[in-house]
């Protein structure tokens, strides 16, 4: 059986080596592999949970679809599309909020952080955020979803409420219950600034992340300036307990060159930062760069980002609709 893939994107601009290495490369992987049927989505209801400038938020759509398919997912293979012209999602998030709880929603960390201090200011939508994830990825069947790691709680989330719903209307196994693909070693990128905090779009400093669409002297000049400290590079992992900063560094290289940790580690054991950040700044022009040149190069093909969007949206309708109307049978509309 194919294994179905569902992943989501928010269309909020600054997409970074974050989102990248810890999810956008995966897709790229996933959507290669002819097992799998693929659907990512750019999700722009999720992005409304906080204030948007509408002319901007139309032109980060595209951008996001502009990274899809400049980091490698061919639309021919993978349903791209974006969340709100399939309305099956806003309705289905509906239905759902009638079946998650309270108390599971309070335990949710990322509506904590994003809430901040003044919680009773933030919108209803950020709070109910994770209920319209989870009918994102219950809409399509979907078995496996590859995410950065912090998103882990809100797809155990979207199990117990496929859980729930499934026990209350005595369906077994109509939602199915979704695997969470996070890759081990590179699924949290933290920030160039801070190693304890994770690399960010809504972090207001730009020197805290590489930008998808950063040049190479920004890139080159972004990792000179990032954090280090003043030891050289250990020669075993266990001496990176403690050093965020650095280690976080070997990850990204890591990541890039498709080694392990430890083998970068060997690679540079008892060299100094300098000399490391070379070959990283390297390796992320390398990487990066065709990638962000494709970015602006599909920028002014508009027509060809919106013919996407719109034929993925009629795909993502057709398996969209047939689930909904097997839940308006179950629900007893
Ligand atoms: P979003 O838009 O914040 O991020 C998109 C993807 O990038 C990953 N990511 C990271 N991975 C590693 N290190 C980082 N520093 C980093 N920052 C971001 C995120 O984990 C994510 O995989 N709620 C989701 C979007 C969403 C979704 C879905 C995802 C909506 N519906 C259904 C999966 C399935 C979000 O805000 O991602």
């Amino acid at each position: 059986m194919k294994k179905k893939i569902f992943s989501g994107v928010q269309p909020t601009g600054n997409l970074h080596l974050g989102n990248y290495l810890g999810a956008i490369k995966n897709f790229v992987k996933l959507n290669d592999d002819p097992e799998n049927h693929c659907v990512f989505c750019v999700v722009d209801l999720h992005a409304i949970t906080v204030n948007q400038d509408p002319k901007e938020l139309r032109e980060n759509i595209r951008e996001t679809v502009a990274t899809f398919v400049a980091s490698g997912i061919d639309p021919k293979k993978s349903i791209i599309f974006n969340q709100s012209k399939v309305s099956a999602h806003s309705e289905v998030a509906w239905i759902l909020s009638c079946t998650a709880r309270m108390g599971w929603l309070n335990r949710m960390t990322q509506f904590k952080e994003k809430a901040g201090k003044d919680k009773e200011k933030a919108s209803i939508g950020l709070y109910s955020y994770p209920i319209l994830m989870a009918a994102d990825i219950l809409l399509y069947d979907t078995t496996h979803v590859p995410v950065g790691d912090d998103q882990k709680q809100h797809l155990e989330l979207c199990r117990d409420i496929a859980q729930k719903f499934n026990n209350d209307f005595k369906v077994d196994n109509f939602f199915k219950l979704p695997e969470p693909l996070i890759q081990k070693e590179f699924s949290r990128i933290m920030s160039l600034k801070d190693g304890s905090k994770k690399m960010s779009k809504s972090e207001l400093s730009n020197l805290s992340r590489i930008n998808l669409t950063d040049s190479e002297d920004q890139i080159i000049n972004k990792i000179k300036k990032a954090k280090t400290d003043t030891l050289p590079i250990p020669s075993n992992i266990d001496e990176l307990n403690g050093r965020l900063e650095a280690k976080n560094l070997l990850i990204i290289y890591s990541s890039l060159s498709g080694l392990t940790l430890e083998k970068t580690i060997n690679k540079f054991a008892e060299k100094n930062f300098s000399e490391f950040k070379k070959n990283l700044s390297q390796i992320l022009v390398d990487k990066i760069n065709p990638i962000s040149q494709e970015i602006k190069k599909l920028l002014n093909e508009k027509s060809y980002l919106d013919k996407i969007l719109l034929e993925g949206s009629k795909n993502a309708n057709q398996i969209a609709s047939k689930k909904i109307e097997k839940i308006h049978e179950i629900v007893g509309f």
